[in-house]
């Protein structure tokens, strides 16, 4: 079969890597892909979010399925376009529809579900301008930390905790006037849960579902978890405060009610589905829903399925998946990620990378890399994820961090404690 696969990350190429050794596929094409991609198929010159692009592509290239890596896309309705145009409906497209997205796309959408379908999760309001008095009265019956969400996608930007109630009052007000755009016209204020976190990833076809391995990663730029949110800085698979007990608390309360939710108002979704979780005191809670899989979780997870994911893929587009065995690696999968120095602000780009060809013992996938006269060099903040097995987590680390000192671009750097909490 041929597959089409969108986006152009770390998580894009552990994906393309994972379908590439499937014996079903005959050509893998990655759009627009980067210069570790093209180790695992071919990449094609298109923007994720270019629908017209993309049908002229599939019709030509004879595509049976689009794995659509980052949201974008799918928020944007690449689900509903494939359906709705004849020439192109019989073509697979792996994530949810432009309405099951919302759970992304939204945060209000996103709380409003999980109230409807009673799944644990912080208590909240939306604030709109009209409606502002009541959102100082609602963080006046917080404690602090205070929880401010931009409603729409922000980048990744759009979540502010703040430790006063001023100040949080004043930042209301400022997201609300445009501080991120449209994205904040609403803005979702929740009560601050403590706990720690973990991203539960899930594939379904609608109805059944498989649990993918469970992760944990790293958000902030500094050793501890301290300085500015990053897109992600490393990830360890297994976690295990996720065991058995926290594990069927998830399927009951989360995971069940969210595919009985979805298909009780007739919302399509076919696709990944990435809870993100907070512990607290035993009890799993959603922080937040995600259309798709982590960045760079997934650089982590890819590692520890044995079945084939090309597979599982069918079983999602032939309303199957209960059929087929999802069959994980009892190893430990960690992924370390290089980073251009000065990200998550300013950085700069087209540093030439050397040494990926001297790692033994990991696996090097592109994050912000790209082909540029026969040499690699950087295009973006998170450059390379190394990934390492392990027998435990100390092992798999030791491998990732020993090979991210034999790679080399002017002004790397990665934290070197990554799973330092667990
Ligand atoms: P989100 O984009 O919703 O995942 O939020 C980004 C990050 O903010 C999360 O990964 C958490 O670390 C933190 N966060 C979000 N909501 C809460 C909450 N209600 N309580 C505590 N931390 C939160
Ligand atoms: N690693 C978090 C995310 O992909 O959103």
């Amino acid at each position: 079969m041929n597959i089409l696969l969108l986006g152009s990350g770390g998580r894009e190429h552990a994906l393309a890597w994972k379908i590439a050794q499937s014996p079903k596929v005959e050509n893998l094409y990655i759009a627009p892909g980067n210069a570790g991609t093209r180790n695992e198929g071919t990449n094609v010159a298109l923007s994720a979010n270019d629908f017209p692009g993309i049908k002229t592509f599939v019709l030509e290239k004879k595509v049976d399925m689009v794995v659509v890596g980052p949201e974008d896309p799918l928020v944007k309705g690449i689900y509903d376009f494939f359906r709705e145009d004849p020439q192109i409906s019989h073509i697979t497209v792996i994530g949810p529809s432009k309405e099951g997205a919302q759970l992304e796309g939204s945060k209000d959408f996103a709380k409003a579900f999980m109230q409807r379908h009673s799944i644990p999760t912080a208590r909240y309001k939306s604030i709109s301008a009209e409606n502002i008095e009541e959102g100082y009265a609602f963080l006046e019956s917080l404690k602090a930390p205070y929880v401010l969400k931009a409603d729409g996608l922000a980048a990744g930007k759009g979540v502010l905790i703040i430790p006063d109630l001023e100040t949080a009052k004043k930042e209301l007000g400022d997201m609300l006037d445009g501080m991120f755009g449209d994205a904040s016209k609403t803005v979702v204020i929740e009560e601050f849960l403590k706990g720690i976190e973990c991203s539960v990833f899930v594939l379904t076809d609608g109805t059944s579902y498989k649990v993918l391995p469970i992760a944990k990663d790293y958000k902030r730029i500094g050793e501890g978890d301290t300085g500015l949110n990053t897109g992600g800085m490393g990830a360890v698979s297994p976690v295990p405060f996720a065991d058995d007990v926290f594990m069927a608390k998830v399927e009951e309360r989360i995971i069940k009610p969210t595919i009985a939710g979805l298909q009780k108002e007739n919302i399509t979704y076919k696709g990944f589905i990435f809870l993100g979780l907070i512990n607290v005191e035993g009890e799993p809670m959603v922080i937040e829903y995600n259309c798709r899989m982590g960045d760079p979780e997934t650089e982590a997870v890819m590692l520890r399925i044995k079945s084939d994911l090309v597979e599982l893929l069918e079983g999602v587009a032939t309303n199957s998946l209960d059929s087929k065995v999802l069959i994980t690696d009892e190893r430990t999968a960690v992924t370390v990620m290089l980073v251009s120095g000065g990200y998550p602000e300013a950085y700069e780009k087209g540093k030439e990378i050397s040494g990926i060809e001297e790692v033994t013992d990991s696996i090097v996938f592109h994050a912000g890399t790209k082909a540029v006269e026969g040499k690699t060099v950087t295009n973006g903040g998170r450059v390379i994820a190394v990934s390492s097995y392990g027998k435990d987590k100390a092992d798999a680390l030791a491998r990732s961090f020993m090979n991210a000192k034999v790679i080399h671009f002017d002004n790397k750097y990665f934290r070197s404690d990554i799973g330092f909490d667990l």
